[in-house]
């Protein structure tokens, strides 16, 4: 039997993270338009802070889509959404207020489409959570983003409708607002800031550790259904996974990593790839199945030993900082890649 690789509801979540993707694609260009406003410098330069952090925040989706392991397609309604505010907002029909007002409710949608997926992971498995984890932190700035479009929005309302300023002391209630979104989700924020670019030794350990989680929760599980989907997921990430490595950091190491060792890398992969084939051809309730995974898991544990271990070092000592962040960007995009080539998912069609 051949196992399907489709699973509803993981692809159901990577439509998801499409769809919050093309969302903050929009965020950024509305910030960018409203920049060119004539805005008082109060405003001009919280969305000048807003851009900074969107700019960082879509990269950061960008990786966890990589990390997620599935390719997908935007929602339709959201591509026509998309459209539709784009040009309302370059427009001129809408007055400066009502551009910030549905700017605001943009940043409200994408605030509830990163919820929505934070709590359909909790019902997926612990591999999805652990993929989607950063974007707590992006959920957390939209929610502080928009407690100061509000505040925008109260400056900018009082003097269209009154040609006056607005009372004093709209920024302090900002700030209070912000204070107590802060009390809920925690440090989310200053973690955030403080990230510094990821380099390719963060990237490929993210990756190892998705798929023990995913091992873990197959060898755990005793539905043949939810076995069947674990392995679909491992499929795909190991695969993914693998393939970038031997596409971008294999060749690159083999001259300090020495050609033996990097070898034995190229090999230690040949064989999972036939063993996840053999796998694959196996019905998810035969006794061998768990075998196999068991022996698959062991084999992977010890490369991803060998990786973490020498290959790790000898980067560290042969490139620079920069060199290690470039490399992790092109990995990332080898691997968007692969994982397009095993197919972009597109939302259900019923
Ligand atoms: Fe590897
Ligand atoms: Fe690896």
């Amino acid at each position: 039997m051949v196992v399907s690789l489709d699973d509803t509801k993981r692809n159901a979540i990577a439509v998801k993270l499409a769809s919050l993707k093309v969302l903050q694609q929009l965020v950024l260009e509305n910030e960018k338009q409203l920049l060119q406003q004539g805005l008082d410098s109060e405003i001009s330069d919280r969305i000048r802070d807003f851009i900074k952090d969107d700019e960082k925040n879509l990269g950061i989706l960008e990786t966890v889509i990589g990390q997620y392991g599935i390719q997908a397609e935007p929602k339709q309604t959201v591509r026509e959404f998309v459209d539709k505010a784009r040009k309302m907002f370059q427009g001129s029909e809408l007055s400066l207020y009502e551009k910030v007002s549905q700017h605001e409710l943009l940043k409200h949608q994408v605030v509830m489409s990163g919820l929505i997926v934070h709590k359909a992971a909790q019902k997926v498995g612990a591999d999805v959570m652990l993929a989607i984890g950063p974007l707590n932190a992006i959920n957390f700035e939209n929610r502080a983003h928009q407690e100061q479009l509000k505040g925008i929005l109260e400056i900018l309302g009082v003097r269209e409708l009154t040609g006056q300023e607005a009372d004093q002391g709209i920024w302090a209630r900002v700030q209070d607002a912000l204070a107590a979104v802060s009390g809920v989700v925690g440090s989310a924020v200053t973690q955030n800031s403080d990230k510094k670019d990821m380099n390719i030794q963060d990237v490929i350990r993210a990756d190892h550790s998705k798929v023990n989680t995913l091992f873990t929760e197959l060898l755990q599980s005793n539905d043949p259904q939810k076995i069947q989907e674990y392995f679909g997921q491992i499929y795909k990430d190991l695969t993914a996974h693998a393939e970038a490595e031997e596409e971008v950091v294999y060749p690159r190491v083999r001259a300090f990593y020495g050609a033996a060792d990097t070898q034995e890398l190229y090999d230690e992969q040949a064989q999972a790839k036939r063993e996840l084939e053999e796998i694959k051809a196996l019905s998810p309730s035969s006794p061998q199945f768990k075998e196999k995974v068991k022996q698959l898991m062991d084999a992977i544990g010890d490369h991803i030993r060998q990786e973490e271990s020498t290959m790790f070092a000898a980067i560290r000592n042969n490139l620079s900082s920069e060199q290690t962040e470039q490399l992790a960007t092109e990995f990332k995009a080898a691997k968007k890649k692969i994982q397009e080539k095993l197919g972009v998912v597109s939302e259900a069609k019923s």
